[in-house]
């Protein structure tokens, strides 16, 4: 339970000033609207539901649930009835009852320095309006799936609310990810269009997009699918003709080596059917629970998970936790650093802030180019107040010490925030005193591309801070520690987190799959929502997440599964079998530490561990690339012939102290191991 008094001591408190204005000024007040929102859910999230336009009211309850399986079928429902639009929400109505039309939206801010470009929101409504109707025109209808894969650019923000505003589902891929897992996932959602972009830069490295697009479509059509309409924006090969008024000026960089391919029969110029289109577009209007997005998320099972969201619960979800979590104020310049292709992305770049009519920087580039300033060049460029980024680029960042943070003045900052892993209480102290000047909270979000949006984390100016904890649920979150036998764990203890009732912004099924949703979320205990993570709380009540318990792995903030790097291992003709487990990175959090058995007869060299980690690459995708790959004639496997991945996390590590390890079929394979460490003295 959360405390009636936050503990005084040990602890980070929020400035004064900041109290004076906030959502939320005190503990005492968070207290109050905590309890509120647990105990009567349906008030309150109809409270804020008053601040959004509905076209017809909800007709059942303002919210409803199942998330007991022994009871029945999961289900999970926030306003049903009720008809609206998300996109109309975000922009048409700030515009006409806010009067926020000449607000920018974005400052978008290119890989190259002084590439820039203002949006403001009527601008991007006319642009999603074109792009609706030409959508429309390529036959796409309500509740058919669009994949986008495309770079950090304003046009990815176009595309996915201009699939919002007529009903479509978009299905982002994330343009770092391979054609290979781009095709996998078109194919899952059985997307009729896809749209992309010719090629990006990300840092000095040419990205040829639309190459790895055409793979994907060309894998597509082998395994029967033919998507026979791609959309490609011109990002880099820009005419100039084309670059009047409706999109992102040419980068600065010239690129010989971009490879454009056309398929006529397949292809469609993003810019020509703009010329076209008319910017008036009557929104759909749709039920709330009709669905908004898919997104894929690693699966222990190696198969990725088609997270689906649906329209009216994540839309109160995310403007809400957005306007309380960086206390959202109207003259912010708010800037979150991650990619739109993972969910802090959809929530905290695109919907949550433009719900709550604030302005943000849409940032294509690298923390580190051209150099390691660059952050804080552009926090002083644009007077950023509210700053969100993971721990992972901070751990990266710190290297290079507080000369290139503290040669830019940082003063506009007031809140920064962190998502995707736990930050460690090193990193935390450097954020807070070095880049926040001891002036700024952190708020450390806890959340999942499931839980829509933050579901344990601080609210900057009535939250105490314990640098490295999540500290406590967000409103309508009521989280609880579980043993391995499903009992509920009271005070301090350490166990399972889960959850004991929905919010509005949890996922409603895995696409194409509602049974892989119930087993994976809440059959290991019933009537809870089960993260996946372990927890600790302390006497205080401060929730500490301490990773992943699961097949899961979190490198630079991403989760991947071993069983899906497993699998890219074995596939290569030479491997017979692959076991992967993490170690600890001081930058990445988590490394890919992979133990390979091979095939009689082959043996292991620089060659085959060059073919491997490219396998890997072109399976998933960079992030997945294999840090460590070690021949293991043996793996250490129980009687019963599972691999015992505790003993390989150890070996990887090189810690000697492998605890009971009698279940061990053949210990001599342990001592072999051992000696073979691919990176002995790291
Ligand atoms: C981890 C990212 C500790 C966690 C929004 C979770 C965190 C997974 C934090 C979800 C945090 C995210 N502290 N761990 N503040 N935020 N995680 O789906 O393991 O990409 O289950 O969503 O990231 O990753 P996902």
């Amino acid at each position: 339970m959360i405390p009636d008094k936050a503990p005084k001591e040990d602890v980070f408190h929020g400035s004064e000033d900041m109290k004076k204005s906030a959502h939320v000024p005190s503990f005492e007040k968070y207290k109050e609207l905590y309890l509120k929102s647990i105990e009567n859910p349906g008030e309150f999230w109809g409270d804020i539901a008053k601040d959004f336009f509905w076209k017809t009211k909800h007709t059942g309850r303002v919210f409803d649930y199942n998330f007991d399986v022994t009871k029945g079928e999961i289900f999970i429902k926030c306003m049903e009835g009720a008809s609206t639009n998300i996109c109309y929400n975000l922009l048409d109505y700030n515009i006409h009852e806010r009067n926020l039309g000449d607000k920018v939206a974005f400052y978008w801010e290119g890989n190259e320095p002084g590439d820039e470009l203002t949006v403001t929101y009527r601008e991007l409504l006319r642009r999603v309006c074109q792009f609706a109707n030409v959508l429309k025109s390529q036959g796409v209808k309500k509740g058919d799936r669009v994949s986008i894969y495309m770079p950090m650019v304003i046009e990815l923000v176009v595309a996915m609310l201009g699939c919002a505003r007529i009903g479509a589902v978009h299905s982002i891929v994330f343009a770092g990810f391979s054609a290979e897992s781009l095709c996998e996932r078109i194919m899952d959602s059985q997307c009729s269009l896809l749209i992309t972009a010719d090629g990006f830069y990300r840092g000095d490295k040419l990205i040829n997009l639309k190459l790895l697009a055409d793979e994907a479509l060309r894998k597509c059509r082998d395994k029967g699918f033919p998507l026979e309409k791609c959309i490609m924006l011109k990002h880099l090969s820009k005419e100039e003709e084309t670059s009047v008024g409706s999109q992102s000026p040419p980068a600065k960089r010239p690129c010989p080596d971009l490879q454009v391919p056309w398929n006529p029969e397949v292809d469609l110029c993003w810019h020509s059917l703009l010329r076209e289109a008319s910017d008036e577009c009557e929104p759909e209007w749709c039920e709330s629970e009709d669905p908004l997005f898919i997104l894929y998320t690693s699966g222990s099972t190696g198969k990725p998970k088609g997270v689906l969201h649906t329209i009216s619960g994540y839309m109160l979800y995310t403007a809400t936790t957005f306007k309380m979590v960086f206390d959202h104020q109207p003259d912010d310049i708010y800037w979150c650093t991650a990619d739109i292709g993972w969910i802090t992305g959809h929530s905290y770049i695109t919907y949550g802030p433009l719900a709550s009519g604030a302005t943000s920087v849409l940032f294509e580039g690298l923390p580190t180019y051209p150099d390691v300033g660059r952050m804080w060049e552009i926090v002083d460029k644009y007077r950023v107040t509210k700053f969100y980024t993971a721990p992972t680029a901070i751990r990266l960042l710190t290297k290079y010490g507080n000369e290139p943070v503290q040669k830019y003045k940082r003063e506009s900052l007031k809140v920064l925030g962190t998502v995707g892993e736990p930050i460690n209480p090193e990193a935390w102290q450097w954020y807070y005193s070095v880049v926040g000047d001891s002036r700024c909270p952190i708020v450390d979000t806890y959340w999942q591309t499931e839980t829509g949006g933050h579901v344990l984390t601080p609210l900057p100016a009535a939250t105490p801070l314990k640098p490295g904890s999540s500290t406590f649920p967000f409103f309508g979150v009521v989280p609880a520690i579980l043993n391995e036998s499903g009992e509920e764990l009271e005070g301090p203890s350490e166990g399972y987190l889960v959850f004991k009732q929905p919010w509005p912004g949890l996922m409603r099924t895995v696409y194409g799959n509602h049974q892989r949703f119930e087993t994976t979320y809440f059959k290991k205990f019933p009537g809870y929502y089960i993260t996946g993570d372990g927890c600790r709380r302390d006497k205080d009540g401060y929730y500490w997440i301490t990773g992943r318990i699961d097949d899961m792995l979190n490198v630079s903030g991403h989760l991947l599964s071993t069983a899906e790097v497993e699998s890219a291992l074995v596939e290569h003709e030479s491997v017979a079998e692959a076991a992967v487990v993490g170690r600890p990175h001081p930058i990445k959090g988590e490394s890919l530490y992979c133990f390979v058995t091979l095939n009689e007869g082959v043996t292991y060299n620089h060659t085959l561990e060059a073919e491997l980690k490219k396998q890997v690459r072109e399976k998933i995708g960079a992030i997945a690339t294999p840090d460590y790959i070690q021949n293991a004639p043996g793996l250490p496997k129980t009687r019963s012939g599972k691999i015992m991945r505790r003993v390989l996390r150890k070996i990887a590590c090189d810690e000697q102290e492998l605890g009971d390890i009698s279940t061990l079929a053949d210990s001599s394979v342990v001592e072999q191991l051992f000696q073979n460490r691919c990176c002995t003295g790291v």
